[in-house]
């Protein structure tokens, strides 16, 4: 059997090596800040350290190689991965439960992560999607997709129903309400907490700051 340490290690390895190109937003930078930000937010809270770190690396595996909408490929990947890598089959699973669970579903649909270790990663995660690094990946995942930055027959709803929010367009603006605005009141711990109320404050004054510039200086 693999130390914690050396599946640590291997995994960052594997991932790093898988995702060399990637350019969706799932690249091997998004998956070490979201690796470091598990570590600090684990200090605080009493979690088995490994599985984090683990879930943290593996919690986007299947993204580069399956299709859209298996939602076993990720656990599947991970678990499968991880006891190639020698890791004994509980740790294997629970680092695969936290891999299935960890995306996010929807202004509608409640977080289902029972443990402690998933809602540090889940955290993880949501940070990467938040504050400056956040603003950064939804405009390289708008401009991947195609989309609009802003489209003014569409604009933005903040402050209102923000969870019933649909963007018809699919401008990279409207991503603001519909999920990034909606993340600072889903974190679990208190450090993911503190870090999120501060990255929610540079969106929304982005987010001010943007429509007043497309309005032309007064
Ligand atoms: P993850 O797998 O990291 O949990 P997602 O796959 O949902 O997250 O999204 C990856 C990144 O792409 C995130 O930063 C997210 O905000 C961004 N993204 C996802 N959908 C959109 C969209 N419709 N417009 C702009 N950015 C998006
Ligand atoms: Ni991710």
């Amino acid at each position: 059997m693999a130390t914690g340490e050396e599946l640590i290690a291997a995994a960052a390895a594997h991932i790093r090596a898988q995702s060399v190109g990637e350019g969706s937003g799932h690249d091997w930078w998004h998956v070490h800040r979201v690796w470091q930000n598990a570590r600090l937010i684990a200090r605080g809270e009493d979690v088995d350290p490994v599985v984090v770190e683990l879930a943290a690396l593996l919690h986007d595996i299947a993204d580069w190689k399956f299709h859209d909408g298996d939602l076993d490929a990720g656990p599947r990947a991970a678990r499968a991965w991880l006891l190639d890598a020698g890791a004994e089959p509980a740790l294997a699973d629970r680092v695969a439960d936290i891999v299935g669970r960890v995306s996010y579903k929807g202004a509608g649909v409640p977080d289902d992560m029972p443990s402690l270790e998933g809602r540090v990663v889940q955290d993880a995660d949501r940070l990467d999607a938040m504050g400056a690094i956040g603003i950064g990946r939804a405009f390289a995942y708008g401009g991947h997709a195609g989309r609009l930055m802003y489209d003014p027959d569409d604009p933005p709803v903040l402050h209102d129903t923000a969870e019933a929010y649909v963007s018809s367009s699919g401008a990279t603006l409207n991503h603001f309400p519909e999920k990034l605005l909606l993340l600072r009141d889903r974190m679990h711990t208190a450090t993911g907490r503190r870090i999120a109320d501060e990255r929610h404050a540079f969106m929304e004054a982005f987010v001010e700051r943007f429509l007043d510039e497309w309005q032309g200086e007064a």
